[in-house]
């Protein structure tokens, strides 16, 4: 595990916060607010799994806020709520939204792997497609437990390896390149959102929470998996768009949540 590594998924990040690629920036109010309204009709299961209104008057904690949209969702239902990004544009994004609100709380850039915070100080921690993307994911999740209250919840989204996301990678940079003895993990690791990405079957995250109690872990079929939101511009050619075409959206529907790629845990201090 080398900083290097950290390096390249805080490079990626700072240069498109996630969710903010295609939006055009100029109306900040209209900026932040299509990202809101996007990003909950894409995974309208982001909140029923975070339950934002179980913040109020706790001590909350998002790792990894992005672009801030659900934080601003923590803070609004009166949560005292803390954020840390590895991204100065995370926190910038996050504070000018704040800002924007009338609302106050504290964001400041930081790393999963070792959170500027003493042990045992949030009720709720919170971490939204973040952990597998920091280079040492297990050091991320004990660093979760630490800060937690006992008793208090953590509530996480990893990926999961056995998913559609996963499939269409190894499709499109491993089969139709010619190498289909290319990995499910690796197709994921060089090919999925920042560098060095990694995604968990159900047992593993089992064990990456074995310290917890009551972990609860399912797996969501995501708008990635069923392919609805915008093509990606890196993606230009010929075979992408026949992707987005002929991609079996009713089969994927059909056979439900198993395959999704976004991995929920619940899990207990
Ligand atoms: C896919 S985005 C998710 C952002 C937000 N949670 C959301 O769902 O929109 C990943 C975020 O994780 C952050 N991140 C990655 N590694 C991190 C680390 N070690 N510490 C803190 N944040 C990290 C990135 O800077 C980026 O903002």
């Amino acid at each position: 595990m080398t900083d290097a590594a950290k390096e390249a998924v805080r490079a990626h990040w700072d240069a498109t916060p996630c969710g903010t690629r295609d939006l055009s920036p100029d109306d900040r109010r209209a900026f932040f607010r299509e990202l809101e309204d996007e990003r909950y009709a894409l995974e309208p299961y982001i909140k029923p799994f975070a339950r934002f209104w179980e913040g109020r008057d706790k001590d909350v904690l998002e790792v990894g806020v992005g672009a801030g949209t659900d934080f601003m969702q923590w803070v609004r239902a009166g949560a005292r709520a803390t954020g840390v990004d590895l991204t100065a544009q995370g926190v910038a994004l996050t504070q000018e939204r704040l800002a924007l609100e009338g609302l106050s709380a504290t964001v400041t850039q930081g790393d999963a792997e070792a959170l500027p915070f003493d042990d045992a100080r949030f009720d709720i921690v919170y971490s939204y497609g973040v952990l597998h993307h920091s280079p040492n994911t297990p050091r991320a999740i004990d660093e979760v437990y630490r800060v937690l209250k006992p008793g208090g919840r953590a509530r996480v989204m990893i990926y999961h390896l056995y998913s559609w996301v996963a499939v269409m990678k190894w499709a499109m940079h491993g089969a139709a390149k010619g190498r289909p003895q290319m990995s499910l993990r690796e197709a994921v690791h060089d090919h999925l959102e920042s560098p060095g990405t990694k995604a968990y079957t159900v047992p593993e995250a089992r064990a990456l929470f074995g310290r917890f109690r009551d972990v609860a872990v399912r797996t969501q079929l995501g708008h990635g998996d069923l392919l609805l939101m915008r093509p990606s511009e890196r993606y230009p050619g010929r075979a992408h768009q026949l992707l987005w075409r002929a991609w079996p959206r009713p089969l994927i529907r059909l056979l439900g949540n198993r395959f999704g790629t976004a991995m929920m845990i619940e899990a207990t201090r």
